[in-house]
């Protein structure tokens, strides 16, 4: 929705949002007063307060009733990973208006996992795709387009188009994240874009703040982060994939004297996240493990599947139990 559509205000005002980065009226009205004070140079938090509720009453979203909210909730679609195994224990997929959190150690698939929904996401919800584009944001350059094309023409894709489909956007410092995330509602919604995926959300975070004293800055500035990805779900309705890495806890709890791993990014991924998803290797070749760790609305659970040359697909025991499961 264009800014010029919110009562009072005209084309100067809009022109100062927009160079601020506030290009419509969804971004507005999901960004903290604060934030559009600072970045507009408001002097006054209320002038600020006031545009953005303008926003959001424009948008029709300060308050809806619980059955809206139910409705919202009936829109969601689910995304195939390309393992049955896998998506049955997400609960039918990768869901839309939630952010799914993949965290483990390297090698342990997360970005072959992205790779494989770059593809899937964009088959028909019939055939377990989101029907739209992908907006893939890669902090680590790990993203490849060689494999993409791979992964589509195993699938039987046209590989060229799958690759015209996915927008690319390489990350160089956690500020550039930040920016480029207030750029995603336009693109977004211009594109029909049913895919965010963030190839490592922490990754500059990790990097850029060391030491305790910046914990606290590093830390505030990923909830906003998070945030926004959230909102960007829900407003648009669609799926948000981001990864996160391990680390090493070094004061491993009483009775177990092993260094742990346990994911980075603290309590902030943790409570940001709707599902934590926890990737390991296992024996047996390009063979994964999953399991769900934390989640509102699923159990606990594990599952196996593995990398090939068609992206991620199910080990060949857990296929042989889904073909005697069909044939009962
Ligand atoms: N074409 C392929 N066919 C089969 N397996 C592959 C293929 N390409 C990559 N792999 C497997 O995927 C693994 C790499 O996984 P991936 O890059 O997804 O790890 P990651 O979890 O993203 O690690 P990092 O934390 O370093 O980013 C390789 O070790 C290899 O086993
Ligand atoms: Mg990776």
């Amino acid at each position: 929705m264009e800014l010029e559509q919110i009562p009072g205000v005209g084309k100067s005002i809009a022109k100062r949002l927009r160079d601020a980065g506030f290009v419509n009226v969804e971004t507005l009205a999901v960004t903290p007063a604060r934030e559009v004070k600072e970045k507009a140079g408001y002097e006054k938090l209320e002038a600020a307060q006031r545009i953005v509720e303008a926003a959001r009453q424009a948008l029709g979203c300060s308050f809806i009733t619980a059955y809206e909210h139910w409705e919202m909730t009936k829109r969601r679609l689910r995304c195939t990973t390309g393992s049955k195994a896998l998506d049955s224990l997400l609960g039918g997929g990768i869901e839309t208006q939630a952010i799914t959190e993949f965290v483990g150690q390297y090698g342990s698939g997360k970005t072959q996992l992205c790779l494989t929904l770059c593809v899937t996401a964009q088959l028909k919800p019939e055939q377990g795709g989101l029907g739209g584009n992908v907006l893939y944001f890669d902090t680590e350059g790990t993203f490849s387009s060689n494999r993409v094309y791979q992964i589509a023409a195993e699938n039987g894709l046209d590989p060229g188009q799958t690759l015209h489909n996915i927008t690319l956007s390489r990350i160089y410092t956690s500020d550039h994240q930040m920016f480029l995330l207030d750029n995603a509602f336009e693109k977004c919604a211009e594109e029909n874009v049913k895919l965010v995926i963030v190839d490592s959300v922490i990754s500059h975070f990790r990097g850029e703040y060391l030491g305790r004293e910046t914990l606290a800055d590093r830390q505030q500035k990923l909830n906003l982060y998070m945030h926004k990805l959230l909102r960007l779900a829900e407003i648009l309705n669609l799926a948000v994939v981001v990864t996160n890495q391990a680390q090493s806890d070094p004061t491993p709890q009483w009775g177990n004297r092993q260094p742990e791993d346990r994911p980075a990014g603290g309590n902030i991924l943790a409570h940001a996240s709707t599902t934590r998803v926890w990737l390991r290797r296992a024996k047996g070749e390009g063979k994964r493990i999953a399991r769900v760790f934390d989640s509102p609305c699923l159990p606990e659970g594990e599952c196996v599947f593995r990398i090939t040359a068609k992206g991620i697909e199910d080990a060949p025991e857990e296929e042989k139990a889904e073909k005697a499961e069909s044939q009962e």
